[in-house]
Protein backbone atom coordinates (compact mmCIF):
# COMPACT_ATOMS: atom_id res chain seq x y z
CA UNK A 1 0.00 0.00 0.00
CA UNK A 2 1.67 3.32 -0.81
CA UNK A 3 0.07 6.24 1.25
CA UNK A 4 0.37 9.70 1.50
CA UNK A 5 -0.44 11.81 4.72
CA UNK A 6 -1.54 15.43 3.67
CA UNK A 7 -2.41 17.79 6.68
CA UNK A 8 -0.85 20.85 8.10
CA UNK A 9 2.16 21.78 10.29
CA UNK A 10 1.45 20.27 13.91
CA UNK A 11 -1.39 18.17 12.62
CA UNK A 12 -0.46 14.91 14.17
CA UNK A 13 0.92 13.36 10.79
CA UNK A 14 3.97 12.27 12.23
CA UNK A 15 2.57 11.00 15.61
CA UNK A 16 -0.38 9.13 13.37
CA UNK A 17 2.36 7.62 10.95
CA UNK A 18 4.22 5.81 13.83
CA UNK A 19 1.60 3.42 14.77
CA UNK A 20 0.09 3.04 10.90
CA UNK A 21 3.58 1.99 10.10
CA UNK A 22 3.45 -0.36 12.42
CA UNK A 23 -0.31 -2.04 11.91
CA UNK A 24 0.72 -1.64 8.28
CA UNK A 25 3.96 -3.42 8.36
CA UNK A 26 5.26 -0.71 5.31
CA UNK A 27 8.24 2.24 6.77
CA UNK A 28 7.19 5.50 7.07
CA UNK A 29 8.89 7.80 5.67
CA UNK A 30 9.23 11.45 6.47
CA UNK A 31 10.91 13.78 4.33
CA UNK A 32 11.20 16.61 7.64
CA UNK A 33 12.63 13.71 9.77
CA UNK A 34 15.29 12.91 6.90
CA UNK A 35 16.83 16.71 6.38
CA UNK A 36 16.56 17.21 10.33
CA UNK A 37 19.08 13.79 10.63
CA UNK A 38 21.13 15.63 7.37
CA UNK A 39 21.48 18.65 9.30
CA UNK A 40 22.31 16.81 12.41
CA UNK A 41 25.35 15.26 10.26
CA UNK A 42 26.18 18.40 8.50
CA UNK A 43 25.77 16.46 5.44
CA UNK A 44 26.55 18.62 2.12
CA UNK A 45 22.18 18.35 1.98
CA UNK A 46 21.76 18.93 5.11
CA UNK A 47 23.79 21.98 5.71
CA UNK A 48 22.47 23.43 2.56
CA UNK A 49 18.77 22.95 4.10
CA UNK A 50 19.72 24.61 7.29
CA UNK A 51 18.37 28.00 6.61
CA UNK A 52 15.58 27.09 4.71
CA UNK A 53 14.24 24.61 7.25
CA UNK A 54 14.96 27.25 10.00
CA UNK A 55 12.82 30.25 8.21
CA UNK A 56 10.44 27.84 7.73
CA UNK A 57 10.77 27.94 4.26
CA UNK A 58 10.36 24.90 1.94
CA UNK A 59 13.80 23.70 1.21
CA UNK A 60 14.42 23.62 -2.46
CA UNK A 61 12.95 21.04 -4.98
CA UNK A 62 16.07 19.86 -6.26
CA UNK A 63 17.39 18.94 -3.26
CA UNK A 64 14.15 16.77 -1.90
CA UNK A 65 13.20 14.71 -4.60
CA UNK A 66 16.20 13.37 -5.32
CA UNK A 67 17.22 12.39 -1.35
CA UNK A 68 13.00 11.04 -1.72
CA UNK A 69 13.07 9.32 -4.31
CA UNK A 70 16.36 7.50 -3.46
CA UNK A 71 14.58 6.39 -0.14
CA UNK A 72 11.63 5.10 -2.12
CA UNK A 73 13.68 2.95 -3.87
CA UNK A 74 15.16 1.75 -1.00
CA UNK A 75 14.20 -2.80 -0.36
CA UNK A 76 12.09 -1.62 2.81
CA UNK A 77 10.16 0.22 0.56
CA UNK A 78 9.39 -2.12 -1.65
CA UNK A 79 5.62 -3.69 -0.34
CA UNK A 80 4.78 0.41 0.26
CA UNK A 81 5.22 3.05 2.43
CA UNK A 82 3.89 6.13 4.12
CA UNK A 83 4.86 9.16 3.05
CA UNK A 84 4.71 12.26 5.21
CA UNK A 85 6.13 15.40 4.39
CA UNK A 86 6.43 14.57 0.50
CA UNK A 87 5.08 15.75 -1.87
CA UNK A 88 4.97 19.28 -0.70
CA UNK A 89 3.85 21.18 -4.03
CA UNK A 90 3.23 20.61 -7.42
CA UNK A 91 6.65 19.80 -8.89
CA UNK A 92 7.19 17.54 -5.89
CA UNK A 93 3.54 15.85 -6.86
CA UNK A 94 4.53 15.53 -10.27
CA UNK A 95 7.99 13.97 -9.94
CA UNK A 96 6.51 11.39 -7.54
CA UNK A 97 3.76 10.68 -9.76
CA UNK A 98 6.57 10.00 -12.70
CA UNK A 99 8.95 7.83 -10.89
CA UNK A 100 5.95 5.50 -9.52
CA UNK A 101 4.04 5.44 -13.17
CA UNK A 102 1.69 3.06 -13.80
CA UNK A 103 1.57 1.80 -10.01
CA UNK A 104 0.45 4.72 -8.05
CA UNK A 105 -0.57 5.85 -5.16
CA UNK A 106 -3.24 3.99 -3.85
CA UNK A 107 -4.80 7.03 -1.21
CA UNK A 108 -4.29 9.85 0.95
CA UNK A 109 -5.32 11.23 4.33
CA UNK A 110 -5.62 14.27 4.86
CA UNK A 111 -5.35 15.30 8.71
CA UNK A 112 -7.60 18.34 9.60
CA UNK A 113 -7.05 20.57 12.18
CA UNK A 114 -7.67 24.74 13.07
CA UNK A 115 -4.93 27.10 13.58
CA UNK A 116 -5.70 27.28 17.18
CA UNK A 117 -5.23 23.86 17.91
CA UNK A 118 -1.81 23.99 15.69
CA UNK A 119 -0.62 27.06 17.36
CA UNK A 120 -0.77 25.09 20.37
CA UNK A 121 0.34 21.77 19.14
CA UNK A 122 3.68 22.77 17.54
CA UNK A 123 4.11 25.33 20.73
CA UNK A 124 4.05 22.75 23.25
CA UNK A 125 5.44 19.78 21.12
CA UNK A 126 9.23 18.99 22.51
CA UNK A 127 11.48 16.45 20.49
CA UNK A 128 14.73 14.41 20.89
CA UNK A 129 17.31 13.65 18.57
CA UNK A 130 15.78 10.01 17.45
CA UNK A 131 12.90 12.42 16.09
CA UNK A 132 10.64 10.39 19.02
CA UNK A 133 7.82 13.67 19.74
CA UNK A 134 5.93 14.25 23.22
CA UNK A 135 3.68 17.28 24.12
CA UNK A 136 3.83 19.16 27.28
CA UNK A 137 0.48 18.62 27.79
CA UNK A 138 -1.64 16.22 25.55
CA UNK A 139 1.58 13.70 25.33
CA UNK A 140 3.95 13.95 28.08
CA UNK A 141 7.34 11.90 28.58
CA UNK A 142 7.01 10.27 31.88
CA UNK A 143 10.18 11.57 33.18
CA UNK A 144 10.10 15.61 32.66
CA UNK A 145 12.49 16.62 29.32
CA UNK A 146 13.44 13.03 28.64
CA UNK A 147 12.79 10.62 26.01
CA UNK A 148 11.07 7.61 27.52
CA UNK A 149 12.02 5.31 24.14
CA UNK A 150 16.05 6.01 24.06
CA UNK A 151 16.74 8.58 27.33
CA UNK A 152 18.22 11.36 25.22
CA UNK A 153 17.04 14.97 26.42
CA UNK A 154 13.95 16.36 24.34
CA UNK A 155 14.21 20.11 23.13
CA UNK A 156 11.49 22.23 21.07
CA UNK A 157 12.69 22.46 16.95
CA UNK A 158 14.21 25.46 15.99
CA UNK A 159 11.11 26.15 13.53
CA UNK A 160 8.76 25.52 16.24
CA UNK A 161 9.30 29.03 17.84
CA UNK A 162 6.30 31.47 16.93
CA UNK A 163 6.76 33.75 13.75
CA UNK A 164 8.37 30.28 12.14
CA UNK A 165 5.34 28.43 12.54
CA UNK A 166 3.75 31.67 11.35
CA UNK A 167 5.76 31.71 8.03
CA UNK A 168 5.14 27.51 7.72
CA UNK A 169 1.06 27.56 7.81
CA UNK A 170 1.51 30.45 5.65
CA UNK A 171 3.53 28.23 3.04
CA UNK A 172 1.34 25.40 4.05
CA UNK A 173 -1.82 27.35 2.47
CA UNK A 174 0.07 28.81 -0.67
CA UNK A 175 2.19 25.22 -2.10
CA UNK A 176 1.17 22.78 -0.01
CA UNK A 177 -2.79 22.50 0.48
CA UNK A 178 -3.55 22.97 -3.21
CA UNK A 179 -2.12 19.20 -3.61
CA UNK A 180 -5.48 18.30 -2.18
CA UNK A 181 -7.31 19.27 -5.35
CA UNK A 182 -4.32 18.24 -7.76
CA UNK A 183 -4.78 14.84 -6.09
CA UNK A 184 -8.89 15.06 -6.08
CA UNK A 185 -8.63 15.76 -9.89
CA UNK A 186 -6.34 13.11 -10.38
CA UNK A 187 -9.04 10.69 -9.13
CA UNK A 188 -6.71 9.83 -6.08
CA UNK A 189 -9.43 8.68 -2.86
CA UNK A 190 -8.69 11.04 0.15
CA UNK A 191 -10.15 10.20 3.10
CA UNK A 192 -10.37 13.34 5.73
CA UNK A 193 -9.79 12.74 8.93
CA UNK A 194 -10.91 15.15 12.09
CA UNK A 195 -7.41 15.40 13.65
CA UNK A 196 -8.90 16.56 16.73
CA UNK A 197 -9.33 14.21 19.52
CA UNK A 198 -7.74 11.42 21.06
CA UNK A 199 -4.22 10.08 19.33
CA UNK A 200 -5.79 6.51 19.67
CA UNK A 201 -9.13 7.31 18.44
CA UNK A 202 -7.35 9.31 15.39
CA UNK A 203 -5.84 6.36 14.61
CA UNK A 204 -8.49 3.90 14.93
CA UNK A 205 -10.13 6.57 12.51
CA UNK A 206 -7.50 6.67 10.38
CA UNK A 207 -6.95 2.82 9.79
CA UNK A 208 -10.40 1.72 9.15
CA UNK A 209 -10.70 4.62 6.06
CA UNK A 210 -7.66 3.04 4.38
CA UNK A 211 -8.67 -0.69 5.04
CA UNK A 212 -12.30 -0.31 4.42
P1 LIG B 1 8.13 18.56 8.63
O1 LIG B 1 8.92 17.91 9.67
O2 LIG B 1 7.51 17.73 7.55
O3 LIG B 1 7.06 19.50 9.34
P2 LIG B 1 5.50 19.70 9.18
O4 LIG B 1 4.78 19.20 7.99
O5 LIG B 1 5.40 21.14 9.39
O6 LIG B 1 4.95 18.76 10.19
P3 LIG B 1 5.26 18.73 11.68
O7 LIG B 1 6.43 17.82 11.94
O8 LIG B 1 5.39 20.14 12.22
O9 LIG B 1 3.90 18.20 12.30
P4 LIG B 1 3.13 16.83 12.29
O10 LIG B 1 1.88 16.98 11.52
O11 LIG B 1 4.01 15.67 11.96
O12 LIG B 1 2.71 16.81 13.83
P5 LIG B 1 3.23 15.92 15.07
O13 LIG B 1 2.79 14.51 14.92
O14 LIG B 1 4.68 16.18 15.33
O15 LIG B 1 9.01 19.65 7.86
C1 LIG B 1 9.87 20.55 8.54
C2 LIG B 1 10.62 21.40 7.52
O16 LIG B 1 11.43 20.54 6.68
C3 LIG B 1 9.75 22.18 6.55
O17 LIG B 1 9.33 23.42 7.09
C4 LIG B 1 10.69 22.35 5.34
O18 LIG B 1 11.63 23.35 5.59
C5 LIG B 1 11.43 21.01 5.32
N1 LIG B 1 10.78 20.01 4.48
C6 LIG B 1 10.25 18.81 4.87
N2 LIG B 1 9.75 18.13 3.83
C7 LIG B 1 9.95 18.94 2.73
C8 LIG B 1 9.65 18.79 1.36
N3 LIG B 1 9.01 17.71 0.89
N4 LIG B 1 9.97 19.81 0.54
C9 LIG B 1 10.63 20.91 0.98
N5 LIG B 1 10.94 21.10 2.28
C10 LIG B 1 10.61 20.12 3.15
O19 LIG B 1 2.33 16.58 16.23
C11 LIG B 1 2.53 17.92 16.64
C12 LIG B 1 2.38 18.01 18.18
O20 LIG B 1 1.01 17.73 18.52
C13 LIG B 1 3.22 17.00 18.97
O21 LIG B 1 3.67 17.62 20.14
C14 LIG B 1 2.24 15.86 19.28
O22 LIG B 1 2.59 15.17 20.47
C15 LIG B 1 0.94 16.62 19.42
N6 LIG B 1 -0.24 15.86 19.00
C16 LIG B 1 -0.33 14.99 17.94
N7 LIG B 1 -1.58 14.49 17.86
C17 LIG B 1 -2.30 15.06 18.87
C18 LIG B 1 -3.65 14.93 19.32
N8 LIG B 1 -4.54 14.13 18.69
N9 LIG B 1 -4.05 15.66 20.39
C19 LIG B 1 -3.18 16.47 21.03
N10 LIG B 1 -1.88 16.64 20.67
C20 LIG B 1 -1.44 15.93 19.60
Amino acid sequence: MKLLLLGPPGAGKGTQAVGMAQSLEIPHIATGNMLREAVAAQTPLGMQAQAMMAAGDLVTDDLVIGMLMDRIASPDAEGGFILDGFPRNVTQAEALAATLNENGLDAAVLVMVHDDDIVRRISGRRTCPNQHVYHTQDNPPASTDVCDIDGESLFQRDDDKEDVVRNRLEVYRDQTEPLVAFYRYLGLPIHEIDGVGSMSDIQSAILAAIIE
